[in-house]
């Protein structure tokens, strides 16, 4: 398993109501805004640290949840807020899902902190249904901004990219751009596998 990213673990009960988690609520936003649900969806949430999201979306519909992360007390609050759920830990690049499963992906604020990300994107190919969808929800900073914060923090915080980016790194990989939508500091890409 490829662990870089411990932080998360000592802040994990008060994640929701300090900082990020209040700074997450743009990215929460756009995804409950533009992420399609239907009825019995299979939905993997990567990275889903404390749970939120699923939770959200099985308020929304009633879906198929899972979720995994790497940091164990993350998963301890989202395996109370989401009790009947298929919450694990597991890193994004190597997951135990059969192939062609899942109707939709989703990594919010997590995509940056994958150390891997070449694997990542490989194994939700692998795991998404064809016609899936993968939605990205990620800090949107400037470009010189974001340049400064990778040159500094690359081996600390992982590395941001702009949707044109990661539209990019996807399409190699067989994914088609279906919409990038942007509120402030908050984006969101989605991409939908065609092979
Ligand atoms: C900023 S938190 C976001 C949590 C959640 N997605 C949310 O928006 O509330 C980033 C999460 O990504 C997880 N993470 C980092 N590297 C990972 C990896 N390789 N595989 C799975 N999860 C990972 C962290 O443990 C952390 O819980």
């Amino acid at each position: 398993m490829n662990k870089r990213d411990f932080k998360f673990d000592k802040r994990a009960d008060k994640y929701d109501d300090h900082f990020e988690g209040r700074l997450s609520r743009k990215f929460y936003e756009l995804l409950y805004r533009y992420t399609n649900l239907s009825q019995g969806s299979k939905v993997l949430d990567v990275g889903c640290g404390t749970g939120t999201i699923l939770k959200t979306f099985s308020e929304f519909e009633s879906i198929e949840g899972h979720g995994i992360d790497v940091e164990m007390n993350m998963l301890k609050v989202a395996k109370k807020k989401c009790p009947n759920m298929d919450i694990r830990e597991c890193s994004c690049e190597n997951t135990p899902y059969e192939d062609d499963y899942f109707d939709l992906l989703t990594a919010c604020m997590a995509y940056h902190h994958f150390p891997d990300k070449d694997s990542f994107e490989k194994e939700a190919l692998r795991i998404l249904k064809p016609g899936g969808k993968i939605y990205i929800a990620d800090p949107n900073f400037p470009h010189p901004i974001r340049k400064i914060l990778n040159f500094l923090c690359r081996n600390i915080n992982g590395e941001f990219f702009s949707s044109d980016e990661m539209t990019e790194r996807f399409e190699k990989q067989g994914f088609k751009h279906i919409g990038t939508y942007k509120d402030h500091y908050a984006q969101l890409v989605i991409l939908q596998k065609t092979v």
